[in-house]
């Protein structure tokens, strides 16, 4: 153990000195010729023809920045993204445009809107929208997502989870909030008219909800642009992290959602069905994603949407042949695509994992991803399958609040300091004991809900099981007034 930490370290040291000696040999350049000649131009006209839109923030180019006086870089859109975020780049600054061949400020950058994504990103606080999707219901989404926000919000992140399962809201009921004062509903119909009206609080301290519609079957699909300005106005909100719990299926309801988030991750169980339906849905997320980059291209656009390309169930030609028959007729739209597939990388979790050898599906799909779809699927890790969760369901709490020290709790929390908050082996340690101190106490003064004296959800203990004109699954009851609602 000391000397894997050892050995870490010393790899970790190395790589900052590689990291120093890099961006000290690239400033003395910039000084020297203005800019690297190694930069690679890139024709801004080009990418318009090619029909580049949404993927842009990926194909942008790194850029070189100054900021009072220094110059640094070469910098990812990513990095940037993070340098701003951390306020260390701000829309003043100067950016290399290699187009007029002279330093501009951030505002007047041609792609600024792809690294300031609502315009003054900079003043505000960092954050990071996460969806979470899946092809199959059932898998865990919600339960994960709820989980998560708890997690997060324990260790001092201010989180707001949305339910955006437009079909069949169900996260409110979750956090055992059973009939939601505002729902995604009243923003939709204009009833409220900020979108931070409708954030609820719930039990847990810093985690905030945006209930989702329930029973509203015409919010089920909001046009394309509807759902971007949804996005847009989230973005808004103060938080550090906004999560979103998407439906099941693959419609473009679910899919825009994914796509417009900042992260996706993508939850499966390790049956076949699942594991099936999981590498179909990053499948026609990837479609998507390059038909909406290239949409303005007809030629591309006629390869993307080919029969053979978009058939459901197992793939007839695999991306490198994509790229070819694009390059074929369009070399630079393939040199685009190249780089929306590099940066196109969905994240995969594997819930209810009951043996060793269930891991192995995880590291399928990766393959699978990587051989078929040229794109990287990073996985992040499993959760067990654990009795827990369900009664954790029952009592309509979270499962990371039911019980801190049940496996799936424990999967979860190495998953959160890992992975989403990237702490090292050392730190991840000690943020997992916080963590389980935090939920301890917070579990101590966790409301019990007793559905009996509360608004019931649909039981088939209810007197009216069976012959109920509103039974409609899970949500609260709507006709509680009839008592008496539940048999003895
Ligand atoms: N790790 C797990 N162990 C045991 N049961 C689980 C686990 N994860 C989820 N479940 C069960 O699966 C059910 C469905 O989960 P849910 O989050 O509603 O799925 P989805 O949102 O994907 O439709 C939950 O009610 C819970 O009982
Ligand atoms: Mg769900």
């Amino acid at each position: 153990m000391l000397l894997g930490c050892g050995f870490v370290r010393v790899m970790f040291f190395y790589v900052l000195i590689l990291r120093f000696i890099f961006i000290v040999r690239t400033a003395k350049q910039i000084s020297t010729t203005g800019v690297s000649s190694s930069c690679a131009r890139r024709d801004w006209q080009h990418c318009i023809s090619t029909g580049v839109n949404m993927a842009r923030i990926a194909s942008m180019d790194n850029v070189f920045v100054r900021v009072k006086e220094k110059q640094y870089g070469p910098f990812s859109p990513r990095e940037l993204r993070a340098m701003i975020d951390k306020g260390k780049f701000g829309k003043n600054d100067l950016i290399w445009s290699e187009e007029q061949d002279q330093w501009i400020t951030a505002t007047d950058f041609n792609a600024r809107r792809y690294i300031f994504p609502s315009g003054d990103a900079a003043e505000q606080r960092p954050k990071r929208v996460i969806a979470v999707g899946g092809g199959k219901g059932g898998v865990g989404k919600t339960v994960f997502t709820s989980s998560l926000g708890v997690g997060l919000a324990s260790l001092g992140k201010d989180v707001v989870m949305v339910d955006a399962d437009l079909g069949g809201a169900n996260l409110h009921t979750v956090m055992g909030i059973l009939e939601p004062k505002y729902t995604f509903f009243d923003f939709y119909t204009m009833a409220v008219e900020d979108i931070k009206d409708i954030v609820l609080p719930t039990p847990v301290e810093r985690l905030k909800l945006i209930s989702g519609a329930c029973g509203t079957l015409g919010l089920a699909n909001p046009k394309y642009q509807q759902k971007l300005k949804f996005i847009r106005q989230l973005r808004t909100i103060e938080a550090d992290f906004i999560l979103l719990d998407l439906g099941a299926g693959s419609s473009f309801n679910v899919i825009d959602f994914f796509l417009a988030a900042d992260d996706g991750i993508v939850v499966t169980n390790p049956e076949p069905m699942a594991i099936q339906e999981c590498f179909n849905f990053i499948k026609i997320c990837l479609l998507r994603r390059l038909q909406l980059a290239f949409r303005s291209n007809e030629r591309v656009m006629a390869i993307l949407e080919s029969d053979e390309l978009n058939r459901p169930g197992r793939i007839h030609i695999p991306m490198t042949e994509v790229l070819k028959k694009v390059g074929e007729i369009d070399p630079g739209a393939a040199g685009m695509m190249e780089e929306v597939l590099a940066a196109h990388r969905p994240k995969l979790i594997l819930n209810m994992v009951m043996e060793k050898d269930d891991i192995k599906e995880g590291i399928a799909i990766q393959a699978a991803a990587a051989e078929l779809l040229s794109i990287e699927v990073e996985y992040l890790g499993f959760i067990t399958y654990d009795q827990n969760v369900r009664s954790a369901v029952r009592e309509l709490k979270p499962f990371l609040l039911q019980n801190p020290l049940s496996s799936a709790s424990q999967d979860l929390a190495k998953l959160i300091s890992v992975k989403i908050l990237g702490q090292s082996t050392i730190n991840s340690f000690f943020e997992k004991r916080k963590l389980r101190k935090q939920l301890m106490e917070q579990r101590a003064e966790y409301p019990e809900i007793s559905l009996h004296q509360q608004a019931p959800i649909c039981s088939i203990k209810c007197f009216y099981w069976g012959d109920c004109d509103y039974q409609n699954g899970g949500h609260p009851c709507s006709v509680r007034h009839l008592e008496p609602i539940f048999k003895q």
